[in-house]
């Protein structure tokens, strides 16, 4: 199972923001929806061994709100940014003020959270890393039996309190590379370096039987 769990920082938790701003007012809900979608999508497919959970941190409980997205039973994503940010939003609208979880969409479960407790039960999990620029090369890090649980933030730094909780859980720090990038390159990265390490399915023999061409020419 590839799980990411991803700090969104400034999206609205209630969902008070409109599609047409995604950038601005939405809190950079653009880079979160990109994040997800691709975590998710692959060419005319969809990763159903994959599970994303936001935290919308942007206000303290009772506010916060998590998604979680699950691969296997998720419906209505598509790759694009918008459509992706319009399913995350309808589901912080429905959430708002509503004191338990629930599934605004198949496979999408949304509920007020408390943020702290979730990271820090989040990095608990089998494979848990915290992906950031200053950590150890990827490539060296062995996953325990192609697992992996990854913290990974939006275009914000992690604040002083994740921060703290991030380090003291004592899990692997690892980097994709050298530079800083977009969330979503990062989720990328990782799955390709993941998908690297798995046996590549064997391709069909193919069937042996009488020639049908005659030989092949021969230059003498
Ligand atoms: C856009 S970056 C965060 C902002 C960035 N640190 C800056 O200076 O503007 C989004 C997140 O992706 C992850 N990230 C970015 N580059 C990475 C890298 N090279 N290796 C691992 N994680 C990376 C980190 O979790 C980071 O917080």
């Amino acid at each position: 199972m590839r799980r990411f769990l991803l700090l969104a920082h400034r999206v609205p938790p209630n969902g008070a923001f409109t599609l047409n701003d995604l950038a601005g007012g939405a809190g950079r809900m653009d880079e979160v929806a990109r994040a997800v979608s691709t975590a998710f999508t692959l060419s005319n497919d969809l990763r159903r061994d994959t599970e994303v959970s936001i935290l919308f941190v942007a206000e303290p409980p009772p506010v916060a709100r998590r998604i979680d997205v699950v691969g296997a039973r998720v419906r209505y994503l598509n790759p694009d940014e918008r459509s992706t940010a319009a399913l995350l939003k309808n589901a912080l609208v429905r959430s708002a003020g509503y004191p338990r979880e629930l599934e605004s969409s198949p496979g999408l479960r949304v509920g007020p959270v408390d943020p702290a407790t979730a990271l820090a039960e989040f990095l608990r999990s089998p494979g848990a890393v915290w992906l950031t620029e200053a950590g150890s090369p990827f490539a060296g890090w062995d996953s325990p039996e192609g697992a992996i649980a990854a913290v990974v933030s939006d275009p914000y730094e992690p604040n002083e309190a994740e921060l703290e909780i991030l380090r003291g859980s004592g899990v692997p720090q690892l980097s994709v590379g050298p530079r800083s990038l977009r969330t979503s390159q990062v989720i990328d990265l990782v799955h390709a370096a993941l998908d690297g390490r798995e046996p590549r399915p064997v391709p069909p023999t193919p069937a042996i039987g009488p020639a049908s061409g005659g030989s092949p020419p021969t230059s003498a």
